[in-house]
């Protein structure tokens, strides 16, 4: 009996979450310079079954524009987003960290649409520099007013310890991720989403 009643209970479960996931709109939106964080928008949006957005700057980003970008805390110009922030409950963002800073890109489309904005949380795959996280809350405060639901910061020195016998060095400004190494940040993507409000589909 009690058995029959715990798989009732969660079959129940299940369809409640998938339910809230579905009556829900969230996106992820995310801008991404080498492809890190670009992983990390479609692993997260897969899991919470929403759509994704890419933030495309409407010049092309090399190397020395983001060393001006962060030298001078420019917020290149961007393309309009494929849809208005404003169709969605919840939007994740999504982008590296420059210098202790969210990126240039994601910082124009925060002070261009922060009128659009319901709310949102943060997410990055970092170098994960230590005490950075104030500094990128007050940030996020200051460009869209309020703060953040959630706020994750994932460091790449987490997958770079998996390589500790390659020959080459890693260094966290220049480790690119492969897709299948996102998982060794499941439990944190887990209390990510909690915190965010939103159900894990998983
Ligand atoms: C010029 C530069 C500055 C960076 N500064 C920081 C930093 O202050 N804090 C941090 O955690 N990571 C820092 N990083 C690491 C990036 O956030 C990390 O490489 C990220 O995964 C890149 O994301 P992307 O591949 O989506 O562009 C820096 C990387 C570069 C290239």
């Amino acid at each position: 009996m009690t058995t029959i009643m715990l798989v009732v209970f969660r079959v129940a479960y299940f369809y409640h979450c998938n339910y809230f996931l579905m009556i829900m709109k969230n996106a992820v939106v995310y801008y991404s310079f080498t492809h890190n964080n670009e992983k990390l928008a479609r692993y997260l949006s897969e899991k919470l079954q929403c759509e994704r957005l890419r933030i495309d700057t409407v010049k092309a980003r090399n190397g020395f524009s983001v060393f001006l970008d962060i030298l001078l805390g420019r917020r290149p110009a961007i393309r309009p987003l494929p849809k208005s922030l404003a169709a969605y409950d919840h939007v994740i963002f999504v982008s590296p960290i420059w210098a202790g800073r969210i990126a240039g890109p994601l910082r124009s489309l925060l002070h261009k649409d922060r009128a659009l904005i319901s709310r949102y949380s943060f997410a990055s795959l970092c170098g994960g520099a230590p005490d950075q996280k104030e500094k990128v809350e007050r940030e996020l405060l200051a460009l869209v007013g309020t703060k953040p639901e959630a706020h994750m910061e994932l460091s790449v020195s987490v997958a770079i310890a998996l390589h500790q016998q390659d020959k080459t060095r890693h260094t966290a400004s220049g480790y690119r991720i492969a897709a299948g190494e996102l998982h060794l940040y499941d439990a944190q993507l887990e209390q990510f989403i909690q915190a965010c409000g939103l159900v894990n589909a998983l």
